[in-house]
């Protein structure tokens, strides 16, 4: 196909690109911090950081030095040698939860085979074959590779791809009669969302962990948190599960952590890894050099003193901001969220505040049918909170 460049980038997207995504009419060219700034040289306030990925913005300068250190060594290494830069990242996450061993792969549904494989995995060499059963929950979203998909909570996103892969039984969100009647001695594994985030920005209710804790101890199950979202600070805490006190034996994360570059990792607790054996489970790519130097040195900043604490902070401002706004248009709902995983719900149709909002050079995005979900980069400044919040105001005026 012959491609005219003079088109915008959106135009020759759709005749380029398998029609996938909705895809914004907007063509950015660079960005900086948290704005992005399009062909025209217009600025736009980033509140969605490529879905909780560009987590300290763009073009950040110790991630940029990361990736050039790196790549000067080499880009690429096979996980058939071991790799400086995975070790690093390794020992820093490992460090800082209470986990034993990582196991790194590209994104955020390839952590997630990866957790739904050693469950069951250790369940089989413990002399348990028959734990298979994965206990999930509705309105969760784990991914799109089969496993992944076959576990997620939203059976429209199934339909017409043929036969799941089995066993995985999904209950209602926070319902914890539900939960003690489905667990089980022959349950695997409990896998959910601190919060769940795709689906509409739900909390987990404190009886809720209390109940998945208890029946972690009770039947002898897993828990497996996934995190991928949630994790790498964007709640105000390392991870999302610390917060909320729930017991977790796998750990799943990718999106924030390669700080732009694709990357996902499993951690796990030692008596998991005990049954794990050289060619059960492997990724040609997995734990790129690149992205596990530029993760290593994203987690560095977000483990700098008082990172955190300002992420509170900005997220008390934004909270705070937005209450306002609920009072004065009441077409809003309530604030779900917490840290900088913020969301409102709308009446108005979300699709049509988000075009809004980039009228206005914001950009936002949804969760789930009716929130407007808010995922500024976690070093945001308090002007730019403000600036956000201002944004919002007038895109709101537009609708009422
Ligand atoms: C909680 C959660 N799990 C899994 C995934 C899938 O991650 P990826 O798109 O990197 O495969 C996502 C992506 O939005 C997510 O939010």
């Amino acid at each position: 196909m012959e491609v005219s460049w003079n088109k915008s980038f959106f135009e020759i997207d759709q005749d380029l690109l398998a029609p996938l995504y909705a895809k914004a009419p907007v063509d950015f060219v660079k960005g900086k911090g948290s704005y992005l700034i399009d062909a025209e040289g217009e600025k736009y306030l980033d509140f969605v950081s490529g879905i909780a990925v560009n987590s300290l913005g763009h073009a950040f300068e110790p991630i940029v030095k990361a990736i050039r250190e790196q790549s000067l060594k080499f880009n690429h290494l096979s996980n058939l040698y071991p790799s400086e830069a995975q070790l690093k990242l390794a020992e820093a996450l490992l460090e800082n939860t209470p986990f034993d061993k990582a196991f790194f792969c590209n994104s955020g549904t390839e952590a997630n085979e990866a957790a739904i494989k050693f469950a069951r995995k250790y369940f089989n060499r413990n002399g348990e074959a028959e734990r298979v059963e994965i206990i999930t929950f509705f309105n969760s979203f784990h991914g799109r590779t089969f496993g992944a998909l076959s576990a997620t909570g939203q059976p429209s996103l199934r339909e017409g791809f043929g036969s799941m892969p089995g066993d995985f039984v999904h209950i209602a969100w926070n319902d914890v009669e539900a939960l003690q009647k489905k667990v089980h001695s022959k349950t695997c594994a409990i896998l959910l969302e601190p919060m769940v985030a795709e689906g509409g920005i739900l909390s987990l209710a404190p009886e809720m962990v209390k109940a998945i804790n208890e029946a972690r101890e009770k039947h002898a199950c897993l828990v497996i948190a996934d995190e991928i979202q949630t994790g790498m600070g964007r709640l105000g805490s390392l991870f999302a599960f610390e917060k909320y006190g729930l017991n977790v034996d796998l750990l799943t994360m990718a999106k924030a952590l390669g700080a732009g570059l694709p990357l996902g990792a499993c951690l796990m607790r030692q008596k998991i890894a005990d049954q794990l054996k050289p060619g059960d489970h492997g990724t040609t790519f997995g734990g790129n050099p690149i992205a596990c130097a530029a993760g290593l040195a994203a987690l560095e900043v977000i483990r700098e003193k008082d990172f955190l604490n300002t992420v509170q902070e900005r997220s008390e401002q934004l909270q705070k901001g937005l209450q306002k706004l609920l009072q004065k248009y009441d077409f809003l709902g309530e604030i779900r969220g917490d840290g900088l995983l913020l969301g409102v719900t709308s009446d108005r149709a979300v699709a049509d505040l988000i075009a809004s909002a980039r009228e206005e050079k914001l950009l936002i995005l949804r969760a789930g049918a009716n929130v407007l979900r808010l995922l500024p980069p976690l070093n945001v400044s308090e002007q730019e909170v403000q600036e956000a919040l201002e944004k919002l105001d007038k895109t709101f005026a537009k609708h009422v």
